[in-house]
C-alpha cells in the first residue's frame, strides 16, 4: 500500500457504474479529520450515473469513461490516475471488468466492495442465488483485487440475517446500509497499517 502523505492522507479515487451509496460514504468518511484519504477522482463509465452527479456536485475530479474500447478507456483511466497521484482505487459498483495489465499496474492498490460474504455467492445477482438456496445469512465483504473475479483477500466482511418473507429487493437494501458503513471501515484499516 502507498505511503501517505502530507496530513497523513493519500489522494484515492472512487469508480462507479451507477446509484453511487458506496461513493457517498467514502465521500462522507473522507470529510473526517482523521479520514486517511482525500477523495479527488471519480471515475464513470456511464455519463447518466447519479454517483457522478453528486461527484460533480460536490466539486470532485469526475470523469466520464467511454468504454466502447477498453484498451483505450484503460489507457485514459491510467492517465487519470498518474496526473493526480491516486495511491488507492475503490470499486464501488463499477461495472467494467479491469484487465490484467490495469490491475498489475495498481497491484495491491484497488479494493472491491460485494455484497455476499465471501468466498461465496462470487459475480451478479447475489441476492437472488441467496435466497434461492435459503441461507439463513448473507452479508457483504470489502476486500483487495486481484486477477479473478471477486476472490482477493478479504479485508472486511459482516452479515446480515436473512428473514423467512424476504425479498431480493428488501435483501439488497439491508445489505447496501451495512456496505456504506464498511466500506469506509476497511479503508481505514488498510491504511492504519501503513
Ligand atoms: C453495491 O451493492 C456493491 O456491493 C456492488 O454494487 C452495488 C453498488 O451500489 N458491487 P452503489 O452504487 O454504491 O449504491
Amino acid at each position: 500500500m502507498a505511503k501517505l502523505i502530507g496530513k497523513n492522507k493519500i489522494y484515492c479515487a472512487v469508480f462507479i457504474s451507477g446509484r453511487g451509496s458506496n461513493l457517498k460514504s467514502i465521500f462522507r468518511y473522507s470529510k473526517k479529520k482523521n479520514s486517511k484519504i482525500i477523495l479527488k477522482l471519480v471515475v464513470s463509465n456511464k455519463l447518466s450515473a447519479p454517483g457522478a452527479k453528486f461527484a460533480k456536485k460536490n466539486k470532485i475530479i469526475t470523469q466520464i469513461v467511454n468504454y466502447e474500447n477498453t484498451i483505450k478507456a484503460e489507457k485514459e483511466i491510467l492517465s487519470l490516475l498518474k496526473k493526480n497521484d491516486i495511491k488507492l482505487i475503490c470499486l464501488a459498483g463499477f461495472l467494467k471488468i479491469l484487465s490484467k495489465n490495469f490491475i498489475k499496474n495498481f497491484n495491491g492498490k484497488i479494493i472491491n466492495i460485494h455484497p455476499s460474504l465471501l468466498p461465496k455467492y462470487k459475480g451478479l445477482n447475489t441476492h437472488e442465488r441467496v435466497i434461492k438456496n435459503k441461507e439463513s445469512y448473507s452479508g457483504c465483504t470489502v476486500h483487495f483485487v486481484n486477477k479473478k473475479l471477486d476472490s482477493g483477500k478479504i479485508i472486511l466482511q459482516q452479515k446480515v440475517k436473512l428473514y423467512k418473507l424476504d425479498t431480493p429487493k428488501k435483501l439488497e437494501k439491508r445489505i447496501l446500509k451495512i456496505e456504506n458503513k464498511i466500506y469506509p471501515k476497511a479503508i481505514n484499516q488498510i491504511l492504519s497499517k501503513i
